[in-house]
């Protein structure tokens, strides 16, 4: 009957309707025919309800954001936000083409507004102010709170008048160093009212990277909380932040003003380290601080937040977002991917540490004037069930996680599932790395109970927001796949040579012209910017993704082709890992590869060479380990530590990371030619020493 219903869909289609090409044969011309494709359809009910119902619904409004980014966008821009002042009349202008000149990305020139107003205030003032804006689950069972709209914005205020009454002005930085608490969404748009880039960093990081973060961005504050807890442990995040700043002040940066929030159920004032003169607990001064607070009304290209990710160097790049586009950008994409209705209530699992937590928990959802879920804990804790607990808790009905998440409780059983209801869900999503087609398959049929469509969207930290995303509702999906372009993205796929490949094919996936919520530059490195993501590939961006297009144009990713390891959603760079390797004083050189992992989605595997004459044991490679989970974080780890008395190397001294791969793998039959290495003994060395 699917099939059926397929057949229907797909005739709905104007017949040999024409002008998108990439569109072409999976949503127009021809119908997705192939018997042996896994086809999952929206079901009727749901398509009747959705916001976008149909294929040429979509392709009606595509066509539209292709050939008219301007018209398209504005007219989203001025009937869904407030701006203080319009645009010029010029939209958007950009280069996306090094060859012509410096890379400028701009959207909504000379507007001016607010995304705080806009989140908050204009809800309030649509008279929806008793609406839930945030509820939020702790760590432990029946630890609590909510915050209606006008609650969240009062809090808000207060600590905006605050943060300006300690000199934080326009333009200036704040590192929030937080856990999910309701205080981290809250920083943010505190920040946001009054100009302050926030720059958040994950609170799982080790204070060297915190502290290569706070050096990179010479923040006026930081803001932390004393410790938290996550499932049985308490981690003392205060200390983390103290030891940050300590190295900082090495580096020539110092932060005047540490403002630390109490978090009690974790730990007590008295138990925490403190240094007078520069740390405030955040509930002795903030409370006190007016519950309004006038908005600073920034221009549309003024930047909102430096978000820092990793790269195939060593270095962070901290990733530039200004306020305008990006605004309209998360708020549209969220919409629609998810079919947002006011009677939503929506989770997402992942961190404000991460883009996820910005776009699609804090800005996003607010935006549309959402109930969001903010949960503090571990998806495990105190079992496999929490997630469906807090789902039945809160009647959520739009529940966007990751596949690493989907396999691990795939793995502890279904007993934890069926145990709860579920019945309020209606979307799922998923993001952070391809999702496997039986995971996806379990989250469909099991979690879902075989009645919410799967919104796989695909885009990255630099992008802002979707970039490639089903709409449930309007088509057809295939488990696994990310299915087609969001408004306004023309995703292309290039060969080697930065072709444009056609129809089927498979290759780099780059980006043609800008979108709304793209980032504008790395901070301090606007050169970094052109050469990472636009000189690969004249004339485009380049995602550094893998992408497949298949016969009726469904996209599947096919992960990173550059030296970035995606381990449980979380991107790595694996000259990260490697530079903290060899920081190691027993470490003489280090070359670390991705390797598939059954849970992770990717594996950190680190081929180890030691210094001359130093024994392999046990106990030097938990200190390996250690070494990496304090300068990274411990999601960094590696997983497994392979001694290598070589490594393979060119002639030139570049170690070929190919055979690497191959070996970490193990399919030894696929080497493929070493007879380029300087000494290719060293890789029966390896595969010998494989198991040790
Ligand atoms: C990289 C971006 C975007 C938020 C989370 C990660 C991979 C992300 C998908 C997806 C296949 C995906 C890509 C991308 N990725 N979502 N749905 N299907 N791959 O953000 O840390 O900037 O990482 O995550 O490899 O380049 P990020």
């Amino acid at each position: 009957s699917d099939r059926l219903r397929h057949a229907d869909f797909m005739s709905q289609l104007p017949s040999g309707a024409g002008g998108i090409p990439r569109l072409n044969a999976a949503i127009l011309g021809k119908p997705l025919s192939s018997e042996e494709d896994d086809l999952v359809l929206p079901s009727a009910d749901f398509s009747a309800q959705a916001l976008i119902s149909s294929p040429q619904q979509y392709q009606e409004m595509y066509k539209r954001s292709i050939e008219d980014p301007a018209g398209f966008w504005s007219e989203i821009a001025s009937s869904e936000f407030y701006w203080k002042e319009k645009w010029d009349p010029e939209v958007y202008s950009e280069n996306l083409d090094v060859r012509k000149g410096p890379i400028k990305i701009e959207w909504f020139k000379g507007a001016t507004t607010n995304i705080c107003y806009n989140a908050l205030d204009r809800t309030v003032e649509a008279g929806n102010g008793d609406k839930v804006a945030i509820y939020w689950e702790g760590n432990d069972l029946g630890q609590d709170g909510k915050l209606t709209y006008s609650e969240l914005l009062s809090k808000v205020c207060q600590l905006s008048n605050y943060l300006k009454h300690v000199g934080v002005k326009k333009g200036d930085a704040v590192v929030i160093y937080l856990p999910m608490l309701m205080e981290l969404p809250i920083a943010m748009l505190a920040c946001a009212r009054i100009g302050a880039v926030h720059s958040v960093v994950f609170a799982g990081f080790s204070a060297e990277s915190l502290a290569q973060r706070i050096v990179d961005c010479k923040p006026k504050v930081v803001i932390t909380c004393n410790a938290v807890r996550r499932g049985s442990k308490v981690i003392h995040l205060k200390d983390i932040v103290d030891n940050a700043l300590v190295e900082s002040e090495k580096n020539g940066v110092s932060v005047g003003l540490c403002l630390t929030f109490e978090n009690q159920s974790a730990m007590k004032r008295d138990a925490t380290k403190w240094k007078d003169g520069r740390d405030i607990w955040w509930q002795d001064v903030v409370p006190e601080y007016p519950t309004e607070c006038e908005v600073e009304w920034v221009n549309s290209e003024d930047p909102l937040f430096l978000l820092y990710t990793s790269g195939s160097t060593g270095k962070p790049k901290g990733v530039m977002h200004t306020t305008g586009g990006y605004m309209v950008y998360t708020a549209t994409t969220f919409k629609y991917a998810f079919d947002y209705k006011p009677s939503d209530v929506y989770w997402c699992s992942a961190d404000c540490g991460w883009i996820t937590g910005h776009s699609y928990v804090t800005y996003g959802p607010l935006l549309n004037g959402a109930s969001v879920v903010v949960f503090e804990g571990a998806p495990n804790y105190p079992d496999s069930g929490r997630c469906w607990d807090i789902v039945d808790k809160f009647n959520v009905t739009i529940f966007y996680t990751a596949p690493t998440l989907i396999r691990s409780l795939m793995r502890d059983g279904n007993e934890y599932v069926t145990r709860y209801s579920r019945k309020s869900l209606r979307v799922l999503g998923s993001v952070g790395e391809p999702i496997n087609p039986s995971a996806w398959r379990w989250f469909y049929n099991v979690i879902g109970d075989s009645r919410c469509p799967i919104s796989d969207t695909w885009w990255q930290t630099e992008t802002g927001g979707f970039m490639i995303t089903p709409i449930p509702g309007a088509w057809p999906l295939k488990p696994g796949s990310a299915t087609f372009p969001f408004f306004g993205v023309q995703p292309v796929i290039v060969d080697e040579k930065g072709n444009e490949l056609e129809g089927e094919c498979s290759g780099s996936l780059c980006i043609k012209k800008s979108w709304p919520g793209a980032f504008r530059t790395l901070y301090g490195d606007h050169e970094r910017y052109e050469t990472t993501y636009f000189k690969p590939f004249a004339g485009y961006y380049f995602s550094g993704d893998g992408c497949r297009r298949d016969k009726d144009g469904y996209h599947w990713l096919t992960g990173r082709v550059d030296d970035v390891i995606n381990v449980s959603g979380h991107r790595i760079g694996t000259a990260e890992v490697e530079s903290a390797l060899v920081s190691h004083p027993q470490c003489a050189e280090a070359a670390v590869v991705g390797v598939e992992h059954e849970v992770k989605g990717q594996g950190i595997y680190a081929f180890v060479t030691l210094v001359e004459g130093v024994p392999y044991s046990e106990e030097l490679r938990k200190s390996l380990i250690l070494t990496v989970r304090s300068q990274i974080g411990a999601f960094a780890a590696p997983d497994k530590i392979h001694w290598a008395p070589g490594l393979p190397k060119t002639r030139s001294g570049k170690i070929m990371r190919r055979i690497l791969r191959k070996i970490a793998a193990r399919q030894l039959d696929e080497l493929g030619d070493i007879s380029t290495l300087a000494e290719p003994s060293v890789v029966e060395q390896l595969i010998s020493l494989s198991d040790s």
